[in-house]
């Protein structure tokens, strides 16, 4: 076998994968996976990944979950929107996240009728005015549910018996992105369960990032990919609270087994990061997020985002570190060799041909560690830059090797070009994703609502689609604007509309310049209100 296909992956141009090291990678993964009962994938299930439907989460999702600091208390309306803002004014919401909203937080409870309805005490405003908030700046909705009868805690209903009215509820709240935990199902087929709330999702007409949440439970690396866009691999990373360094590295290790799986809109989770939660040192943060972004993995941050230190912002704001997280190829990192105290991890080649390496030291004292070339899959004879993820220097060119000094629980997160250009792939920044648009009277109107989405990455945007065929005749969709900022522009006629409610949800598909793959997909909303008959 001379290369192994990952999925989604071409090999770039500029560096040659190695025969031996990938090799040995695939007898590793061979023998850690031989033990699966359920290798091959179950029948009945769509034949594309449904990212390739709907087009999100063609890169891991970034955001907050309340989970890891806080657990069910004190979740509510205020922490969500006092985080949400926080989010944006550190900075956060410019370096990518976007998904923000509750965990388990008792915030829906069934009605008599089978419905859900809001815990109206908790969130006054509504789920779905939450949602309008979360929109109205720039951000993405998240929400959280179970596959089983109750969720963990067992203080809110599971979707079970209910699938399609929830999926239901959720659109209707303007969710885009639903973690599905599986608590509480004993008895249930888990392919069975997670691909009727797929169906049901699909029914409810409202494109989301299914985040399922086994905990590894049903091997869904193997078949989740037709029904959601990420999957947990693990048992939860921590008590709420509590962070455990221990725990996570565990977890990465676990993870790190599982890179042939993932790819673009297909992501192995390792659960939300424990980035800036007390109890952890600045290195074991800085850690903690390399390995994330080595394994493509969602960066849902889970520390308390209204009180963190400047060091945490940096890290949690690292745009060339995130950039390597954020790879429009969407390779999984696996280690190569890990001697106990020094861990070498690669096979992450990136968009423009050059690829990032990790070494994680778990020893006492500093270290130097020596990267060869060959390691790497590469040829003892190119001569390459490194580029520090860290400290953001370049040096080189290097022939055959380069050094790296390196402290306890401490990383070195490098990028490697035959190039001394290291460019950020496209990260997309909304000033809103809710255009609310009213007309005035009964005579014809020409409403515009505007969204602007700004590339944060330095490598070059293409034109934006939109389908017109995908919008309701009252509504017009166009792109304006060159460079970093573009403008959709929204535009309402309201000749011969009825009083009423109108909403429609816009698709724009782009794709990324350099590696031609198709960017997630973005998607917004426009509401309208027509408060009389308007004449033709
Ligand atoms: C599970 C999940 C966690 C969190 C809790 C809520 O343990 O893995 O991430 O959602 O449930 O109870």
């Amino acid at each position: 076998m001379s290369t192994i296909r990952i999925p989604g992956y071409r090999s770039p141009g500029g560096i040659r994968a190695s025969r031996i090291a990938l090799t040995v990678w695939l007898v590793i993964t061979i023998a850690a996976t031989a033990s699966w009962p359920q290798m091959r994938r179950p029948e009945g299930l769509p034949q594309s990944a449904h990212a390739e439907v709907d087009g999100l989460a063609l890169t891991p999702p970034m955001g907050w979950y309340p989970w890891n600091m806080f657990g069910e208390e004190p979740q509510n309306e205020k922490l969500i929107k006092e985080i949400a803002d926080a989010l944006v004014a550190s900075g956060m919401k410019d370096a990518g996240y976007a998904y923000v909203g509750p965990d388990e937080g008792i915030c829906f409870s069934r009605g008599k009728d089978g419905k859900l309805s809001t815990n109206l005490e908790r969130y006054p405003s509504g789920l779905r005015g939450l949602g309008d908030t979360i929109h109205a700046k720039g951000l993405r909705y998240a929400l959280y549910t179970d596959a089983g009868e109750k969720t963990c805690s067992t203080a809110m209903p599971g979707t079970k018996g209910h699938e399609f009215e929830d999926m239901r509820s959720f659109a209707d709240w303007r969710a885009d992105y639903i973690k599905i935990d599986w608590c509480n199902s004993q008895g249930q087929d888990i392919v069975q369960t997670y691909a009727l709330l797929g169906k049901a999702q699909r029914a409810a007409g409202r494109p989301v990032v299914h985040s399922l949440c086994s905990w590894g439970d049903g091997y869904p690396w193997i078949w989740a990919g037709a029904i959601g866009h990420m999957w947990r691999t693990t048992a939860d990373i921590c008590g709420p609270g509590k962070a455990d360094w221990a725990r996570a590295l565990r977890i990465a290790f676990a993870n790190e087994k599982l890179a042939g799986f993932a790819g673009p809109g297909r992501w192995n989770d390792p659960d939300m990061m424990i980035v800036g939660m007390p109890g952890l040192s600045e290195a074991q943060n800085r850690s903690l997020f390399s390995l994330w972004c080595m394994m493509a993995s969602p960066l849902i941050a889970g520390n308390d985002l209204r009180d963190m230190s400047r060091p945490t912002v940096d890290i949690l704001t690292n745009l060339e570190a995130i950039a390597v997280d954020q790879d429009p190829l969407g390779a999984q990192s696996h280690v190569v060799w890990n001697d106990g105290n020094i861990s070498l991890w690669a096979g992450k080649p990136l968009f423009d041909g050059s690829q990032a390496v990790l070494v994680l030291y778990q020893g006492k004292y500093k270290a130097d560690k020596k990267i060869y070339w060959e390691e790497l899959g590469l040829r003892a004879s190119d001569e390459l830059y490194v580029r520090n993820l860290w400290t953001h220097e370049t040096t080189g060119p290097h022939a055959g090797s380069v050094s790296v000094a390196v402290g306890p629980d401490d990383v070195a997160f490098l990028r490697l070009s035959k190039k001394n250009d290291f460019p950020i792939p496209p990260i997309l920044v909304a000033d809103t994703y809710l255009v609310s648009l009213r007309s005035k009277g009964a005579r014809p109107e020409t409403l515009t609502g505007k969204v602007t989405v700004t590339n944060r990455g330095s490598s070059d945007l293409p034109q934006w689609r939109i389908d017109p065929k995908s919008l309701p005749p009252w509504l017009k969709a166009a792109v304006a604007g060159s460079g970093k900022a573009r403008t959709f522009v929204n535009t309402v006629s309201t000749a011969g509309l009825k009083k009423g409610a109108y909403y429609a949800v816009v698709r724009a598909d782009n794709v990324e310049p350099i590696s031609g793959k198709p960017m997630s997909a973005l998607y917004y909303d426009v509401d309208l209100e027509v408060t009389r008959n308007v004449r033709r």
